[in-house]
C-alpha cells in the first residue's frame, strides 16, 4: 500500500518556527519517524513539501496510483478551494492532519476548507498527529479496499 505525504507552506520551517505553537521538531525528524512507523505497518510513503498551492494540487492529482493521502495544508486549510476541489476530484481517501488544534486557537483558524472533502482531521497531538494520521490513512485505504 503506497501513501502520499503532503506537507503545505511554512512546514519546512518547523523546529524553529513558532515552537510554543508548532513544537522543536524539525520537519526532517517528523518524516524519520513517519519513515519508521511506515516501515512497521508495511507502507510504502513518498512525501512532500511545497510552499506552493498549484504545487500541492498537481501533487494531489498526481496521487491516482496512491491508497490515500496524508495532508497537512498549513494555512491553506483555511483558504484553498483549489485543494479541497483537487482531493474531491481524484477520491482517495485524504487524512487532514494539523499540529496545533485548529479549533481553540484564532476564529480564522477554526474553519477548514478541507475537511468535507477528507476522510477526516486530526487535530492538535504537535508530531503525533502525523502518526495518527498515517494510521487512519492505512485504516481508510484497507476498509475502502475491502468494500470494493
Ligand atoms: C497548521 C495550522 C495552520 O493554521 C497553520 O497555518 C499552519 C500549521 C498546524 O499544523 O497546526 O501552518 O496546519
Amino acid at each position: 500500500m503506497k501513501i502520499l505525504v503532503i506537507h503545505g507552506p511554512n512546514l519546512n520551517l518547523l523546529g524553529s518556527r513558532e515552537t510554543n505553537i508548532y513544537g522543536s521538531k524539525t520537519l526532517d525528524e517528523i518524516n524519520d519517524s513517519l519513515n519508521t512507523l511506515a516501515a512497521e505497518l508495511g507502507l510504502e510513503l513518498v512525501i512532500h513539501q511545497s510552499n506552493h498551492e498549484g504545487e500541492i494540487v498537481d501533487l494531489i492529482q498526481s496521487a491516482r496510483r496512491y491508497s490515500a493521502i496524508v495532508i497537512n495544508p498549513a494555512a491553506y486549510t483555511h483558504t484553498s478551494i483549489a485543494i479541497r476541489d483537487a482531493i474531491a476530484a481524484v477520491n482517495i481517501p485524504a487524512v487532514e492532519v494539523h499540529l496545533s488544534n485548529i479549533h481553540e486557537r484564532e476564529e480564522f483558524r477554526r474553519r477548514s476548507l478541507i475537511a468535507p472533502a477528507a476522510s477526516g482531521q486530526i487535530s492538535g497531538f504537535a508530531s503525533e498527529s502525523y502518526l495518527l494520521g498515517l494510521r487512519a490513512a492505512a485504516f481508510i485505504a484497507n476498509a475502502k479496499k475491502s468494500a470494493s
